[in-house]
């Protein structure tokens, strides 16, 4: 557990304090023309929609889809851990058409991916099923400080003491952007509900069209069961120290609802209360209920 540390604040957000490093330098990070920028609160499907875009980008081609782990093939910005190459030191040697990965709030995005008119695929997940694989996650990727409990994490997370702040500002701050910015907002129920349809609304949104065998070749191999035993998806390739998926499996369940096996009453009855009073007057508060 050497690399667990607490949490850094940076501008009044809980970062793993690895990451907290690299908010300096990535701030003068050059955009290119088509870079494409996947926005999330982490575990809300982030590395689905990722595969799903690189596999967009290689025109359904499995092989070239398998030449690096996913957290190559897209870099994610803030990304920074002893030992393995930092987000910006990946960027260096991806090509373009760029995929970038984030899970900054608004507040601490770089401007310039703004000023730019980035386009960004962003996706949201039911914030229940978040907190409890947020928890797992934890307990497996040991640059996160020790969760305590279910419980105490639980509380945490509602407070927004976790690692990126408060899902609840994230979700409605990123939502709020559509008005003004290329996004497309979409949710990881929609992506569980029928992905086909979902992976169309993003072609769409990127002005791309594939042959309808190619959609249906990304729908399979993007599927929860695929993903999970392709080494080239499900971070089995990092070293232990940094992710034990002995403790608990990056491809955990990857379905909706799971939070039901893990809240108790008690628990769900305090997270509705809270869940009411955060996004109440949201538009978006009703997208979440299951
Ligand atoms: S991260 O670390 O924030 O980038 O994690 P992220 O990829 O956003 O979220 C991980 C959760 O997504 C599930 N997952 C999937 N679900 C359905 N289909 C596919 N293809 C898929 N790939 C990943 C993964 O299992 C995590 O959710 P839980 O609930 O823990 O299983």
């Amino acid at each position: 557990d050497s690399f667990r540390q607490p949490l850094k604040y940076v501008k009044g957000v809980p970062l793993i304090s690895y990451f907290a490093e690299a908010m300096g330098p990535l701030q003068n990070f050059q955009v290119w023309p088509n870079d494409l920028l996947i926005s999330t609160y982490p575990k809300s499907g982030t590395t689905w929609v990722s595969e799903i875009l690189d596999m967009i980008y290689q025109g359904g081609d499995l092989e070239k889809c398998r030449r690096a782990p996913i957290f190559m093939r897209v870099p994610f910005l803030e990304f920074s851990a002893p030992g393995i190459p930092s987000g910006i030191e990946t960027l260096k040697n991806t090509p373009a058409p760029r995929l970038l990965k984030t899970h900054l709030p608004l507040s601490l995005l770089p401007q310039v991916l703004l000023d730019q008119k980035v386009k960004v695929i962003y996706v949201a997940r039911n914030a229940k099923d978040v907190a409890v694989s947020y928890y797992h996650f934890y307990n497996m990727a040991k640059v996160h400080p020790d969760p305590g409990t279910w419980d105490d994490f639980l509380e945490k997370f509602m407070a927004g003491e976790v690692s990126y702040g408060s899902w609840f500002q994230h979700v409605q701050e990123w939502w709020e952007l559509t008005h003004t910015h290329p996004v497309l907002y979409l949710f990881y129920e929609d992506m569980k509900e029928d992905p086909k349809r979902e992976i169309q609304k993003i072609l769409e949104f990127m002005g791309h069209s594939l042959p309808e065998e190619t959609v249906d070749r990304i729908v399979q191999y993007t599927s929860f069961k695929e993903m999970k035993k392709n080494p080239m998806a499900n971070y089995s390739t990092l070293p232990t120290e940094i992710m034990d998926h002995n403790i608990s499996a990056f491809m955990r369940k990857g379905i909706a609802g799971d939070w039901k096996s893990t809240f108790t009453v008690a628990q769900n009855e305090r997270f509705d209360a809270h869940y009411a009073e955060k996004m109440a007057g949201s538009s978006l508060s009703f997208r979440f209920q299951l």
